[in-house]
Parts: structure tokens; sequence; C-alpha cells
């Protein structure tokens, strides 16, 4: 007689993780903070604003989260404040990088200091946190790490030569990071979302000429997306059912790039 196969639960249980989430003050970092802490993780949130970051406390189930204010432009100092709070707060199982910004500029009006900063957050930061957390001591035996790109570093979009150019280098990074640490039980993993509600979108929808951030929006056949559609995404690629899943991009973006 054939033996069924042992069945097993859908592995979505986060209990007594810890996680670290950048950008957790705003939008998707916010919302990936609500979905980890009712999945039962304890979240180490970074943000600069620490009334913001208190806000995004005020909406967690648990209570064993902490606040971390930090400008991920002091990139130099990355690793060493990494290793001295893990020192305290003990290894982490994984990392969320949400933390970005986005400046709409033609290139005739592309100076060099907005093209610096955009790569200093969106990826030099991304690149000293992966760093810092393969050190010893800074995170977990098995481990995993999620960064945020975006449709735009897969397709193109006038006015965002920075930022798609930054979102472009985070796919890359991630599938070598991924070759580099899967010897050491890190796995690293890029999201691309589409259009989101966020204070970022309201920022693009301001910068935009008339009309276009209504064209982007009805490009998405989905309509355009909400936090939680990520934060469930990144969720999931954090999670034990995303173990054998490493170096690679998920798009959710409502059907933009199908197109
Ligand atoms: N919304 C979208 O449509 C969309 C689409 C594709 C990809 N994404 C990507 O998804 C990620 C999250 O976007 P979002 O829409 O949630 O953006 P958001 O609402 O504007 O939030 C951005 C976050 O980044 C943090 N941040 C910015 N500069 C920082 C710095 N120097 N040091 C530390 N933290 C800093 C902000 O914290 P403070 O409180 O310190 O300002 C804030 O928490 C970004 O990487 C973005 O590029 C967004």
């Amino acid at each position: 007689m054939s033996q069924k196969p042992e069945l097993q639960r859908y592995p979505t249980d986060f209990s007594g993780r810890k996680i670290l989430v950048t950008g957790a003050s705003s939008g998707i970092g916010r919302a990936t903070c609500v979905s980890l802490a009712s999945l039962g993780a304890q979240l180490t949130l970074v943000g600069r604003d620490h009334s913001r970051l208190q806000e995004t406390i005020s909406q967690l189930v648990g209570c064993n989260h902490r606040v971390e204010v930090f400008d991920l432009l002091h990139t130099s100092a990355i690793c060493s404040w990494m290793k001295n709070l893990a020192a305290e707060l003990g290894p982490w199982d994984g990392l969320v990088h949400s933390a970005g910004i986005l400046v709409t500029r033609p290139l005739r009006y592309l100076d060099c200091d907005t093209f610096d900063e955009t790569m200093q957050i969106n990826v030099a930061a991304a690149v000293q946190l992966a760093k810092g957390f393969r050190q010893r001591g800074v995170r977990a035996e098995r481990a995993s790490v999620v960064f945020l790109s975006s449709m735009m570093g897969l397709v193109g979009q006038a006015g965002l030569v920075a930022y798609s150019a930054s979102k472009g280098a985070l796919i890359a990074l991630t599938k070598s990071l991924a070759l580099e640490h899967a010897g050491d039980g890190i796995r690293f993993n890029c999201i691309a979302p589409g259009l989101v509600e966020t204070e970022m979108a309201q920022r693009l929808q301001k910068a935009l000429p008339p009309g276009s951030y209504e064209t982007l929006l009805q490009a998405h056949p989905l309509g355009v997306g909400k936090p939680e559609d990520i934060a469930h995404a990144i969720t999931f690629l954090l999670s034990d059912a995303a173990r054998w899943i490493t170096g690679t991009t998920l798009v959710v973006d409502g059907g933009y790039t199908a197109q």
C-alpha cells in the first residue's frame, strides 16, 4: 500500500523571529511591519523620524518591538551600527530594505548630487545593510533579506533616470549576493512593485506633467496597489514557504509589466 505524503502546514509563523525593517515609518515599510507583527515577529523599525516610527508601533500587535532612528545616508556607519544593535537585541532572522527615495527629473536637469543621493539610499545602503547583516552574531543561522526594487528597474519611465538606474542595480545586486551567500544560509530576494498608494506615489503625482500620472495608473490592469499588497509578498519571501527561493525578483505590479 502506498503511503500518503506527510501534509505540512503552510509555514507562516514568525513567532520569536526578529526582523529589521528600514523605511518602517511610511508606506510599504509600515505595512510590512503590520503584516510581520500579526504573525508574531519582533521588529526593529528604522527611519529618521521618531514620531513617525512610533505611529507605526501603535499599529502593531505585540510589544517587543524596537524603534531605531538612523539616517541611511551615513552609509559607512551602517555595519558597526548593526553590530552594536545586534549585540543588544540578538541576531535578526530577516532584513527588509524598504527605505528609498524617488526624484522626478528629466536628464537635462539631473545634477550629480541628486543622482548620488538616490544611489546612496537605494543602492549603497542596501550593500552596506547586506554587509552588516552577514556579520557573525548579527543574523541567525538561516536568514532572509528582501530589497525593494521597482517595475521602473525593469522597464523605463521618462523623468526617472536616477530612480530606475538605482532599482535596476538592486535586481543585479540581489543575484550576486544570493550566489555569494547561498552556502551561508542567507537568501536574498527583491520585490518589483508597480504603483502603490503611498506618500512616494503622491509626490510622484505632483512632480509629473499633467495627465502622466493618470496614464501610469491606467497602465495597471488591476489598478493601483495598496501597501499591504507588497507587504504580503515581502512576508512570503521572508517566510519558510520561500526557503528554496533566492536571487529572484518577484514582480508585484497589478499587471503593469505584462503588456
Ligand atoms: N510607492 C510606490 O509606488 C513604489 C513602487 C515601486 C517601488 N517602491 C519602493 O518601495 C520602497 C518603499 O516605498 P514607499 O512608497 O513606502 O515610500 P515612502 O512612503 O516615501 O517611504 C519611504 C521611507 O524611506 C525612508 N527614508 C528615506 N530616506 C531615508 C534615509 N536617508 N534614512 C532612513 N530612512 C529613509 C522614509 O523614512 P523617514 O521617516 O525617515 O522619511 C520612509 O520610511 C522604496 O524603496 C520605493 O522605491 C515604491
